[in-house]
């Protein structure tokens, strides 16, 4: 039937100006017709009335079946999340009524092929996924808990973010390259290494694409990628996936300083394009209700200082002694001092011997290098970060002191011998930005079919 109207998007067509609404009093026209497709994410019955909120990814709407219709077999039977063609009239609702966007569609004809229906009884939905189940069950059923406001609200959001990093890049004039990842060099310490046979040689899953943004600069600028990195993490933490999603930046001829300013800069950009959004700021807004733009410039606070400050806080190391110089700020500790200071922090200048090889010593002070963390209340470390040594000599002292074969390196190493420079850069973890901006417990949450020690399904 060609009068038939075009299928809508319940959230971006149905705001849209075309289907225009009429109040349920104006008797004289009609609402407008519509048709949508989607799935029963709620249904409830009142005397001879059925409320349908019906959800298509885009949005929900509440669609109203009364009359001869909500007596037909497939109405008594409806099953949450059966699949549905709905044809009606779109009208405010009634006033003292709610409904999302306050209207709701008039159902005068529906349609459920066979194979549409989801099942009912002790197969339905809600007995698959309930949400007191435990974690681990909950992640086998991942795929339908997806389907829950929250889960897809969060990925929602991280399509949001995932664009306005790119943005964001784009607007300094940034470069988006793609390096490998499947490689054969360490970036982050052999301890967190996925080995496999590469036609009989040794290759890793990359750890991080650091070291091939590095050999970008000569050639295209600053540089920046968006890709997986692995790591073999051998502890169930709620911020340690096996595989995440590395935001990566590399920028040549730049100062300690200038990387400071430019994460800062980076995180808080990438927050007002994504806050701009409303869709995306009323997700935000509804999972993390206190969230506020952070507050620049970000707390600078030297690796010494953070020490001298667990002391005077009472805060113990993880053998349970106070902290001392030299010590590896743990995970427990650094959550701590993020959560009571509250506020984000750059915490910088960590001695050499706890971090990896390629950083630069800082100028002043040979002890300590200069790199950084950006530590978030709720969740900890989120960027790691620092200037690279761009010394020949220097770095092939540091493959000596880490007990690295520079041969496999020797790419890397290249960029030395061949017109070095002054660069950093800095690696950003998307899921424990996400915990941090959706206020979620775990990095788990925040990926699609989260990867860690145990879990490689569904
Ligand atoms: O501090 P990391 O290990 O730094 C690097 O990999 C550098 N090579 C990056 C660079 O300078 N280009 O990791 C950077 C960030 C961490 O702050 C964290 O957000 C995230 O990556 N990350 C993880 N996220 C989830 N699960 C893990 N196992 C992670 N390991 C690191």
């Amino acid at each position: 039937d060609p009068s038939l109207p075009a299928a809508v998007r319940i959230g971006l067509d149905e705001v849209g100006d075309h289907i225009k609404l009429r109040k349920l009093d104006d008797t004289e026209s009609k609402g407008t017709r519509v048709r949508v497709f989607g799935r029963v994410h709620r249904e409830r019955k009142q005397k001879d009335v059925m409320f349908v909120t019906l959800r298509d990814g885009y949005g929900f709407m509440q669609v109203v079946i009364s009359g001869q219709l909500a007596k037909t077999y497939d109405a008594v039977t409806l099953t949450r999340e059966t699949s549905m063609e709905i044809l009606g009239e779109m009208r405010e609702v009634p006033a003292g009524a709610r409904a999302p966007l306050n209207r709701e569609l008039h159902a005068d004809f529906f349609k459920i092929p066979k194979h549409w229906k989801a099942p009912g009884g002790d197969d339905a939905i809600t007995n698959r996924v309930q949400a007191d189940a435990e974690q681990a069950m909950l992640l086998d059923q991942r795929h339908l808990t997806l389907r829950g406001e929250v889960a897809s609200g969060v990925m929602i959001v991280r399509d949001a973010v995932e664009w306005a990093f790119n943005q964001a890049y784009k607007e300094l004039r940034f470069r988006k390259v793609s390096p490998p990842a499947l490689v054969q060099t360490q970036v982050e310490g052999g301890a967190t290494l996925f080995k496999f046979d590469y036609y009989g040689e040794d290759a890793f899953l990359t750890q991080s694409s650091q070291l091939y943004l590095e050999t970008c600069l000569p050639s295209m600028g600053h540089v920046y990628c968006i890709e997986k990195s692995f790591r073999a993490e051998k502890s169930l933490t709620r911020r340690h996936l096996s595989e995440f999603t590395h935001v990566e930046a590399e920028l040549d001829f730049i100062t300690f300083d200038d990387l400071l300013s430019h994460i800062e800069h980076i995180m808080c950009r990438v927050l007002e394009i994504v806050m701009a959004d409303p869709v995306v700021a009323d997700k935000i807004k509804t999972m993390n209700p206190d969230f506020k733009l952070p507050e620049r410039p970000f707390m600078r606070m030297k690796y010494s200082e953070a020490i001298d400050w667990l002391v005077k806080h009472d805060i113990p190391n993880e053998e349970g002694q106070p902290h001392a110089f030299g010590d590896d700020i743990a995970e427990a500790a650094e959550r701590r001092m993020t959560d009571i200071i509250n506020r984000p922090i750059f915490l910088t200048h960590f001695p050499a011997e706890i971090k990896s090889f390629y950083m630069s010593k800082a100028p002043e002070d040979a002890r300590v290098t200069e790199s950084v963390d950006c530590l978030m209340p709720g969740v900890g470390e989120i960027v790691g970060g620092s200037m690279r040594m761009d010394d020949y000599e220097e770095l092939m002292a540091a493959y000596k002191r880490e007990g690295i074969d520079p041969e496999a390196y020797y790419w890397y190493t290249d960029q030395r011998k061949y017109g070095s420079s002054p660069h950093g850069g800095y690696g950003l973890g998307l899921e424990r930005f996400l915990a941090w901006l959706c206020k979620q417990h775990t990095v788990r949450d925040c990926c699609l079919y989260p990867r860690y020690m145990h879990r490689c399904k569904p």
